[in-house]
């Protein structure tokens, strides 16, 4: 594996100690889905545990580094230069069910720019990696983005928001109007640095949405990025510097991606 800077190694060694117990928490799912209590709280519990052998290793290398993570939060504040970006179990409510469509994500971030990271879906054992100017890989292999020019040739993904009675009418006829316009298969997978690094990898020529966290999707920019990828952040009204709305393409598609998503092209 061309794992070659120190902070991508200690990266690396975090995720595979966190793979290990995340697998083995996995392999109890499906018990307990049939338990009368059901798998909530465990999850929860296995969440908590992989982001602790995380942390602990991320500081055991760096202990006066920033880290930003899903559920510990900001450790080390006042290193704003120098973060770890992390998200423990990207795609809770697959593993919830006992999907296999998981990862464990962690980036370092420089001064506000991601320069290397890991997306690790550990159940089909594919690690995305990536480092600034070294370019992407997937285990042992570089990988690239589609090649697809126009829109109505792609495969696209996109994820939340979830539908609720609140805005159940507007998000289902916001996806028809897209839909219809797009003129191209969507999927929803539910695990939003999965659906990232499966453009960097060309599996998907096409991703959208709104509402990500930072942590959702850090190490997923890197290598989408390295992987000949294009990648916009589309304004938030909240100014809220972790909530991000995202257009990610193989770049080829991404004008016109753009355009349909951001309405252009819808009357
Ligand atoms: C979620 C997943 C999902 C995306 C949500 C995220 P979590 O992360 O990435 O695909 O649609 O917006 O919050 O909660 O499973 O870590
Ligand atoms: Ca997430
Ligand atoms: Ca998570």
């Amino acid at each position: 594996m061309r794992i070659n800077s120190p902070n991508m190694n200690i990266i690396y060694k975090a995720c595979v100690k966190a793979s290990k117990s995340i697998i083995r928490d996995f392999g109890e799912i499906e018990k307990l889905q049939v338990s009368s209590k059901g798998p909530g709280d465990f999850v929860t519990a296995a969440d908590k545990k992989s982001e602790k052998i995380i942390i602990e290793e991320l500081l055991k290398a760096h202990p006066d580094y920033g880290i930003l993570s899903e559920e510990a939060g900001i450790i080390n504040k006042e290193n704003t230069e120098k973060r770890w970006i992390i998200d423990p179990i990207d795609g809770t409510l697959n593993f919830l069910n006992g999907i296999p469509q998981f990862a464990i994500s962690v980036a370092y971030e420089e001064k506000g720019e991601v320069i290397c990271g890991i997306v690790f879906d550990p159940i089909k054992d594919e690690m995305f990696f990536a480092e600034k100017g070294s370019g992407a890989y997937l285990n042992n292999s570089r990988i690239r983005v589609s090649n697809k020019k126009k829109l109505k040739d792609t495969i696209l993904v996109t994820g939340g928001p979830k539908f609720s009675s609140k805005n159940r009418e507007n998000i289902f006829k916001e996806y028809i109007k897209i839909s219809n316009s797009v003129d191209a298969p969507i999927r929803k997978f539910g695990s939003a640095s999965l659906d990232l690094v499966s453009v960097a990898c060309g599996r998907f020529d096409g991703y959208w949405q709104s509402e990500l966290n930072y942590w959702d999707i850090a190490a997923g920019i890197v290598i989408l990025k390295e992987a000949g990828g294009y990648i916009d952040f589309i304004e938030n009204s909240e100014k809220n510097p972790i909530k991000k709305n995202i257009i990610a393409t193989n770049s080829k598609i991404h004008q016109e991606l753009s355009d349909v998503l951001l309405k252009k092209n819808i009357e």
